[in-house]
């Protein structure tokens, strides 16, 4: 076989074995892509393009995708409402403020000796995903790149409360 005529039967193989891979690779990259969509789950603030939105509608986002609708309803008497979850945990002091100020208190505490109510407000604090936006350090509660974003936006919780219940 010369030269001329194997690149004639190679070089077609090998431009349609590039190819093949090449798709194969992108939908594999497009399928990573569009998983958290299909699958429905949650987005963050970081995803979410702010260009053009009012400060309403961010506040809205935030709270539709950030768990404050489990325990909150919207009024317009300038406070949040509460869902009977939300009355649940007003009855043990475990509202927003005081579950902050709980996780302040324990990081003065030795983990053994934490009540079971700060325990359980700790818990609470991951489950409800306040732990998105609120980094617990060892020694105070700062902000996760989450919340910065969320802070330079001006929807700190108080905020999205007051935007939204106007
Ligand atoms: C686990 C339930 C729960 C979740 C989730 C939750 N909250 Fe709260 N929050 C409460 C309760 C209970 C209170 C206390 C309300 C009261 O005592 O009347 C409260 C109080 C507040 C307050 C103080 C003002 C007020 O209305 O009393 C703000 C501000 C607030 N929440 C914002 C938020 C935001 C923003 C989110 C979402 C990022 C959120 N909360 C998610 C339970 C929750
Ligand atoms: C989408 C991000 C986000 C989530 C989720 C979130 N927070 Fe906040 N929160 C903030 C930001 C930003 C501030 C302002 C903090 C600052 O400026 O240091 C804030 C402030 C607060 C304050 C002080 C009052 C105020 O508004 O300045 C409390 C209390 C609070 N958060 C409690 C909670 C609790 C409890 C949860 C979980 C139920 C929660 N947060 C979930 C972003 C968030």
């Amino acid at each position: 076989m010369n030269k001329r005529r194997f690149l004639m039967i190679a070089l077609p193989f090998l431009v349609s074995f590039s190819i093949v891979a090449g798709i194969i690779y992108w939908q594999g990259t497009a399928e990573q892509r569009d998983l958290p969509i299909e699958a429905n789950q949650p987005t963050t603030l970081l995803d979410y393009d702010v260009e053009g939105k009012s400060p309403r509608e961010i506040a809205k986002w935030i709270y539709d995708n950030h768990g404050c609708g489990e325990c909150h309803t919207l009024t317009n008497t300038g406070l949040f409402g509460l869902t009977p979850l939300g009355q649940e945990r007003a009855e043990g002091f475990e509202g927003c403020p005081g579950m902050l100020a709980t996780v302040w208190e324990t990081l003065a505490i030795a983990e053994e000796e934490w009540t079971q109510s700060q325990r359980k407000v700790r818990g609470d604090f991951v489950d409800f995903g306040c732990v998105l936006c609120h980094d617990v350090g060892p020694t105070g509660v700062g902000l996760t790149e989450i919340g910065a974003r969320a802070a330079l936006l001006h929807m700190s919780c108080s905020e999205v409360d007051s935007t939204l219940n106007r």
